[in-house]
């Protein structure tokens, strides 16, 4: 069932951004691709690192602890294909970013 929960307004994260957000008592990082809002998992699976506070560059973001990178639209790990981390749907309404937690 769908969970559409309010994350932040669409100002709050420009373009090439990361937002970490704290919703439910979970951790989501929110990323700005050209105007396209993604949403994944916010702790990184190495050691818990903040992925909302890492670096995107294009779709991919790099976790400022240790330098995994993930693909914000699919959560796929660049290096490992196992690892994927979770990801969310996302849509836009009013001016807000609202994330489906499931
Ligand atoms: S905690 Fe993210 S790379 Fe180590």
């Amino acid at each position: 069932m769908a969970n559409w929960i309010k994350l932040a307004r669409v100002s709050d994260v420009p373009s090439a951004a990361a937002k970490e957000c704290v919703a439910e008592g979970r951790v989501i990082a929110l990323f700005n691709v050209n105007g396209t809002f993604y949403a994944l998992e916010g702790v990184c699976p190495h050691q818990g690192g903040p992925l909302g506070r890492g670096e995107l560059n294009g779709c991919i973001v790099t976790c400022p602890w240790h330098g995994w990178q993930f693909d914000v639209r699919s959560g796929q790990h660049q290096f490992n294909a196992q690892i994927v981390q979770p990801h969310f749907p996302v849509r836009v309404e009013d001016d807000w970013i609202l994330v489906d937690l499931g």
